[in-house]
């Protein structure tokens, strides 16, 4: 038998986890040492049943390959049970209130996970009114703000590869071409808001139809200014990535034509050139690092040579999407 894993501290149990910004800097490095504590005792077989026979609901209103599976296997993992629900087939295709799902389900169980991302002015709202009559802990899967599960992800992946003091890193965030789907705003957004609270330099680049939040860029702008880091916005994926230690060129749409993605695809179309390609990547620092929360449009946004070339860290980054994923239940729940 396997031995048993160290116990975890309370302090955190019953608290929202709804945007970065909503807990303190100590709070997020608690989160990251817990998921670095998980992962070892993942790889190394230790068992980690910190919630044993407790239930969280994780309620989708849009797809998934990474977040479903990291929340089922890493609950699993903690000797509990997820529960998936579809906002399709439950009743709130029919209406059901944010205040029902959130007393019902907090009657049921112990956590309660949720997506709500592709519609601007909704996700958030909806998580915060769930969260004030659920007495469980309610954990944002993506909304339209903040993919705060992503963004801890691609911190803990970044620490790993730099180290604990990232104030001299550069961070690209680009925007690119993807003919897909009109892919949510929550990453780059959560992107700008943590890594300058961070203290890194981080370059924002789109063109100038895909504006990011007010309010993210206002908080991004105040957390460079408290932590000493550099946020600038610039016109090119070139500039961005220019001496560059880490490059996140990503799609995401026109904030006003989430209703109308053929007007949204036909915007896009005139920025085919917006790929991260190996010339691209010849901007950057030799030794940067690719990222990408995926799914990426190979072809559009990235091409193989780069996605599955040896600066890429994607597969790592959705790995770690699972360890810090049970960090958040284990230490909330
Ligand atoms: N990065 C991410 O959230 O992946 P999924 O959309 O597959 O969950």
């Amino acid at each position: 038998m396997t031995e048993e894993a160290l116990p975890l501290t309370d302090r955190m149990r019953g608290r929202d986890w709804l945007m970065t910004q909503d807990w303190a800097d100590d709070e997020i490095e608690l989160a990251l040492d817990t998921a670095k504590q998980l992962k070892k005792e993942f790889k190394t077989g230790v068992r980690t049943l910190h919630l044993p026979h407790k239930t969280i609901f994780l309620i989708f209103f849009d797809k998934s390959t990474r977040t479903r599976n990291s929340f089922e296997a890493g609950i699993t993992q903690l000797g509990g049970h997820g529960h998936f629900v579809d906002s399709e087939t439950s009743q709130i295709a029919h209406g059901e209130s944010p205040k029902d799902m959130g007393i019902i389900l907090s009657g049921y169980g112990h956590g309660i996970a949720i997506r709500h991302d592709t519609v601007p002015g909704e996700g958030q709202t909806y998580m915060r009114d769930v969260a004030q009559w659920a007495d469980v802990p309610v954990i944002n899967m993506q909304c339209d703000v903040d993919h705060p599960c992503q963004t801890l992800a691609d911190l803990m992946t970044i620490r790993e590869e730099f180290g604990q003091d990232l104030s001299k890193l550069k961070i690209a965030v680009s925007w690119a071409f993807a003919p897909s789907y009109v892919k949510p705003m929550s990453v780059p957004q959560g992107l700008i808001m943590l890594m300058t609270r961070y203290g890194m330099n981080v370059s924002l680049a789109h063109p100038p139809e895909y504006t990011l939040m007010e309010e993210s860029m206002r908080l991004a702008r105040e957390n460079a200014a408290k932590s000493g880091a550099n946020f600038e916005v610039v016109h090119s994926m070139e500039e961005a990535f220019a001496d560059a230690d880490i490059v996140y060129p990503k799609s995401w749409g026109p904030e006003a034509l989430y209703g109308d993605p053929e007007a949204a695809m036909k915007v896009a179309g005139q920025y085919r050139h917006w790929i991260c390609d190996e010339a691209m990547m010849a901007h950057a620092k030799q030794e940067a690092i690719y990222m990408h929360c995926l799914p990426a449009d190979r072809g559009s946004e990235v091409t193989d040579a780069v996605i599955d070339g040896p600066q890429s860290r994607v597969y790592p980054e959705a790995e770690n999407r699972m360890h810090t994923a049970k960090a958040l239940m284990a230490l909330t729940m």
